[in-house]
């Protein structure tokens, strides 16, 4: 049996679909632990090419359980769609279930979310799928969860209770409001729809453990992206470090076996804040490509052009410390075949001194990055499996990062593909 949690360890973006794919191959079941439809998980495979927002990505795996956890705010109109979406692939959906704790985002907190966004004052550049105002409902209890759509009667009172304060927000913000009539029709809807899918998470998950099955928790983001760790306020409104993983879903931290960080041999960000190593438009387009590929570099979610920049091995020492990384995947290694010098940011300096820890946004956005350059391989990676075959130059680049973090590169992507890896590093 084993507990692994697999996070992001940049901005998000970084691969983390393709390799719970790739893992779920061993997995009893996979959880996904915040966040909400924000997410866009790439995921290419036998049964096509997916881009997932609530659904874990070991949903492909036959036998595996799907669970949408506990610290998710999840809009069930997107779960919904989401699920036609893959079952018309015919990917078998029947073994997905949802928390009864997890909160039904809805459409109000998109509304308000768009209209901040729309703010000069307020706007950070989100995803406007409502995830900040979902989880501030949850903050001031006046969230509605999964567990209400299974009592329709109490779940009436507490619309009735809430609807005022969140009408009150949208006039303020000068949107529509909401009649509680027709949220509440939604709500029947969702019952209907999804209520079979509703467990208790905690003695699900536990009895999962308890059994000595193989559980993965998917993280959602990374963690310069946490709402506490990461760029504040540009950041999104859920912790997706691990040991979140163990608080949303109920279960000891002490049964946590495996932590694997997921990064993307360059660094990419999408919104606002600081990014030491961006590029500008020109230099980046070696990385972004036209949009035509699947692994092109656009949002998955909102298909906003992603900023890009040299790695930034700070951020992934950063994201190791606060995680605690027992293993890394590097992914897109082979987006960097082609270039002649490759650089990477192994510091940073603020005020003209060096410094050795992780600035808040106000400070990151000061600091200057300092390079090295390495040579480039300038050769084809996407077709080589074992370790022992790729070029050289290409290990040197895997082994700075593991001198740098310390931490042991087990998994390297060099396609979009689940089979396009090599794992046999360690
Ligand atoms: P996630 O949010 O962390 O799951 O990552 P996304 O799916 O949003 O973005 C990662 C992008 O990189 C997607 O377009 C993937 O298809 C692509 N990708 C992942 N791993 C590799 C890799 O090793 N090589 C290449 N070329 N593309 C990859
Ligand atoms: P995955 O899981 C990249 C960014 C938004 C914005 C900030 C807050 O695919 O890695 P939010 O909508 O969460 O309130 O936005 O976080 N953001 C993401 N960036 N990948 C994601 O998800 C993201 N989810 C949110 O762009 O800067
Ligand atoms: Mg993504």
């Amino acid at each position: 049996m084993s507990v692994t949690i697999l996070v992001g360890a940049q901005f998000g973006d970084e691969g983390k679909g393709k390799i719970v794919d790739y893992l779920s191959e061993k997995m009893d079941m996979v959880v996904r632990f915040q966040g909400g439809d924000n997410a866009g998980h790439t995921v290419v495979n036998d049964s096509g090419s997916f881009k997932l927002h609530l659904i874990p990505c070991g949903i492909f795996k036959k036998g595996c359980k799907a669970f949408n956890g506990t610290g998710m705010v999840i809009n069930p109109d997107e779960l919904i769609k989401e699920l036609t979406e893959i079952e018309s692939k015919g990917v078998d959906t029947s073994e997905l279930y949802i928390s009864s704790r997890a909160v039904i985002l809805m459409p109000y907190h998109i509304a308000l979310d768009s209209a901040s966004e729309k703010s000069g004052r307020t706007g950070i550049g989100t995803t406007k799928r409502g995830i900040g105002y979902a989880y501030a409902d949850r903050a001031r209890r006046n969230a509605l969860r999964f567990e209400n759509l299974l009592d329709l009667d109490y779940c009436r009172s507490r619309l009735d209770a809430v609807m005022p304060t969140i009408n009150a927000e949208l006039e303020a913000k000068g949107c529509e409001t909401f009649s509680a009539d027709a949220i509440f029709e939604k709500m029947k809807y969702w019952a209907a729809t999804l209520g079979k899918r509703v467990v208790e998470p905690v003695s699900f998950v536990n009895n999962a453990i308890n059994r000595g099955e193989n559980l993965l928790f998917e993280g959602q983001l990374g963690a310069m992206k946490d709402i506490d760790l990461g760029i504040y306020p540009y950041v999104t409104s859920s912790n997706p470090v691990a040991a979140y993983a163990a608080v949303s879903a109920g279960f000891p931290v002490k049964k946590i076996d495996e932590i694997v960080g997921v990064m993307k041999a360059f660094t990419s960000a999408v919104g606002d804040g600081p990014f030491p190593t961006e590029m500008n438009d020109d230099m980046s387009d070696g990385f972004r490509g036209t949009g035509n590929n699947i692994d092109d570099e656009f949002g998955a979610r909102t298909g906003r052009a992603r900023r890009l920049g040299w790695l930034d091995l700070p951020i992934v020492k950063f994201a190791a410390t606060v995680n605690g990384f027992t293993s890394i995947a590097v992914c897109k290694i082979d987006k960097l075949d082609t270039y002649d010098k490759i650089k990477v940011c192994v510091g940073y300096k603020l005020n003209g001194k060096e410094i050795d820890y992780m600035p808040s946004a106000t400070e990151l956005y000061k600091v200057e990055a300092v390079y090295i350059e390495m040579e480039g391989w300038k050769t084809p990676t996407n077709g080589i499996r074992s370790y022992k075959d790729l070029p050289e130059n290409a290990k040197k680049y895997i082994e700075l990062i593991e001198q740098y973090t310390g931490v042991p590169v087990k998994y390297i992507g060099v396609g979009p593909a689940r089979d396009e890896i090599i794992t046999d590093r360690l």
